[in-house]
């Protein structure tokens, strides 16, 4: 079964974009998941067409209509019963957990629009998850919407080559919600610098001891936030 992406948007030639290439562009070629863009200018209003307008009580940009944004999702959901996202800097953030949900769902439904730019009572009625990347803005929600797709794609069964690279790394569970130890490969001395011995000796036990260690010195050095989100018996050394 594929999983469905819609995209509704303004400028549905930004997609499939980075998702046209490399393991998502190679998923979509062979059907483990399907785009569908959605140009939200077809629900335009009146003889212009006209999807924004100027804001009320003044300001500066445009506002898009919340009579607009309602068409242009009512006839995608009309159709399809999947969950809708609308990529806001104001939105809860973007996480591996949220990611790891959606892609064991059915699909999913991208709102993308400027920054600042709907009517409130569109979000209102229509109640969208709104997710955020960050504490940054964007010039609009599909730069937004191909970064949390390619989250998301890449964790679709058959996406990813091996299914361990996708297991154990930084903040799935398996990885104990830590930062990825460093990796190496060949040639074994490089500009002087050796690999670790650890690392080729063989002792899998041992290693497995070392890559957790630096883990969790690499997790406390550049985000001690996140063992905050830690049970509190993973922050100590394993035994
Ligand atoms: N649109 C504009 N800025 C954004 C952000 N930081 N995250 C998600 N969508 C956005």
């Amino acid at each position: 079964m594929s999983w469905d992406a819609h995209i509704i948007t303004g400028f549905p030639s930004m997609f499939p974009g980075t998702l046209g290439e490399s393991l998502a562009g190679r998923a979509l070629h062979d059907g483990l998941w399907s785009l569908t863009t959605h140009d939200v200018r077809a629900h335009g209003q009146g003889k212009h067409k006209n999807i924004d307008d100027t804001p009320a009580g003044g300001g500066a940009g445009m506002v898009m209509r919340a009579d607009v944004a309602a068409s242009a999702l009512d006839s995608v959901t009309a159709r399809h019963s999947l969950p809708v996202l609308l990529p806001s800097p104001r939105g809860v953030r973007w996480t591996q957990s949220l990611a790891q949900e959606l892609a064991e769902g059915a699909g999913a439904i991208f709102f993308c629009n400027r920054y600042e730019g709907i009517d409130e009572r569109f979000i209102e009625a229509r109640a969208p998850l709104e997710v955020s990347l960050g504490d940054y803005i964007l010039s609009g929600g599909e730069p937004a919407a191909l970064v949390m797709l390619d989250s998301i794609l890449r964790l679709l069964p058959g996406v990813m080559g091996k299914l361990e690279s996708g297991l154990q790394e930084s903040f799935s569970a398996s990885s104990g919600g830590l930062l990825e130890p460093p990796h190496y490969t060949r040639p074994p001395v490089w500009e002087g610098l050796e690999i670790p011995q650890v690392v080729t000796a063989g002792d899998h036990e041992k290693l497995a001891e070392w890559r957790h260690q630096r883990a969790l010195a690499m997790t406390r050095e550049r985000r001690p936030d996140l063992l905050e989100d830690l049970p509190q018996n993973d922050k100590s050394p394993k035994k």
